[in-house]
């Protein structure tokens, strides 16, 4: 799929079909996510593929999104210094773009999950088995989508976009 299209097709998706996601989708889009650019290049992040539905089960409470997705992507990342400042967040937040762009370019469906994330962290941790220093950072529910979500409002690009000079247009 063109990129353009992807970009446009993308919605957060929280309702999804049964049907399971072959391991080669889940492995492609967590293949997405390493490609994305990293600070410093410390690849400050891992992943869980997660398509135990025990497991899912256990990682139901952080969300509604993640109800009845039948597999899912864990984010982890490592809290650690960059000569140029800590890039973890964003490091984490490039690759879940990549994979959640790459997810619709293979027909998939996802949502960035982080809201709650914090809250359920240890749990999570205990539940994925997940050593210090990593932490449990997001989660992608992927599956089929079991519904077609309205584009949300979102600014005309025109409205916020300035030529050289803030408020110059
Ligand atoms: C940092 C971040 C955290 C988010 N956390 C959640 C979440 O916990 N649960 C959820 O359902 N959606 C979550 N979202 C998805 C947003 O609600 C969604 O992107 C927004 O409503 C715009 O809709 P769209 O993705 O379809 O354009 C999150 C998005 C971002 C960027």
């Amino acid at each position: 799929m063109e990129v353009f299209e992807a970009i446009r097709r993308r919605r957060s998706v929280r309702q999804y079909k049964p049907e399971r996601v072959p391991r080669e989708v889940l492995a492609k889009i967590v293949a997405a996510g390493v490609e994305a650019p990293s600070g410093c290049n410390e690849q400050l992040r891992q992943y869980i593929i997660v398509d135990d539905p025990a497991v899912l089960d256990g990682m139901r409470a952080v969300s509604k999104a993640l109800t009845g997705a039948p597999a899912a992507i864990v984010v982890l990342i490592e809290p650690k210094q960059t000569p140029y400042g800590p890039f973890h967040t964003q490091d984490a937040s490039a690759a879940i773009e990549n994979m959640l762009l790459a997810a619709v370019g293979l027909g998939y469906g996802s949502c960035w999950v982080e809201g709650q994330v914090r809250s359920h962290e240890d749990e999570l941790r205990k539940l994925l088995a997940v050593q210090e220093p990593l932490r449990v950072w997001a989660i992608l529910p992927v599956g089929k989508p079991a519904e077609q979500p309205e584009r949300p409002e979102k600014p005309d690009p025109a409205d916020i976009t300035y030529y050289n000079r803030f408020g110059q247009t």
